[in-house]
């Protein structure tokens, strides 16, 4: 039996030969079989993925890995108290903030605030959030350092019950209330802004 005749008795089926390419190496013939479906699905899969991913992430408002980095380095030092106030270089921006802000912001308030604040930000025990008349100031980083710092009168500092996180959340909800006038509203207290 010589080796060619060996070669296509044990490898080369009927339907081997449909898949065989039209080169031949030195005898070594190569079969272009069809990949497995599923490993052909997940390749286009990734590619569909591709296309919103890059247009949400790149192109639209979509927060990539080094935007919500500094994101989160601004709330650390509004946290640990640097340049809070007034500071440029610590403008925390509310627009970036994404619906799933707004929901972790909103079930914290509901749980923690609403109780003195009221469900649609009315007010009872604390001032309504609904008018434009704030005692601490109306701006993204004077309601943070409110609620994390806490208030006279019963507001206390929420630093260490709240992530990072969770605290700009519920500060966006929180200035989210502002100019919309809830029914029953509390009598307004402070400056109005
Ligand atoms: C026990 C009642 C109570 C709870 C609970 C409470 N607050 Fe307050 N809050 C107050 C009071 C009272 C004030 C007014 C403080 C003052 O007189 O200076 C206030 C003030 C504030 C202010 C400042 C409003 C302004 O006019 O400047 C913000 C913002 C605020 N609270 C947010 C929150 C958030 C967010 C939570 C939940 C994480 C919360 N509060 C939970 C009672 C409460």
């Amino acid at each position: 039996m010589t080796d060619e005749q060996d070669t296509e008795k044990v490898i080369i089926t009927e339907e081997d030969k449909t898949y065989l390419l039209d080169h031949d190496y030195d005898g070594i013939k190569e079969c272009n079989y069809p990949l497995p479906f599923w490993w052909v699905g997940i390749f286009w899969a990734t590619i569909i993925f591709s296309v919103p991913y890059v247009i949400y992430y790149h192109m639209g408002s979509g927060k990539t890995l080094l935007q919500e980095f500094h994101q989160e380095m601004k709330i650390v030092k509004l946290l640990r108290g640097e340049g809070v106030a007034q500071s440029a270089a610590v403008v925390f921006d509310l627009e970036a903030f994404n619906s799933a802000d707004l929901a972790l912001g909103k079930s914290k308030y509901v749980q923690l605030c609403a109780a003195c604040h009221g469900k649609q930000g009315q007010g009872s025990i604390g001032p309504n959030f609904g008018d434009k008349f704030w005692l601490h100031g109306n701006s993204p980083e004077q309601i943070l350092t409110t609620i994390k710092d806490g208030a006279p009168n019963g507001m206390q500092a929420y630093k260490n019950m709240l992530k990072p996180a969770e605290l700009m959340a519920v500060s966006k909800y929180v200035k989210s209330f502002e100019g919309t006038n809830p029914a029953n509203g509390k009598a307004p207290q402070g400056k109005e802004y």
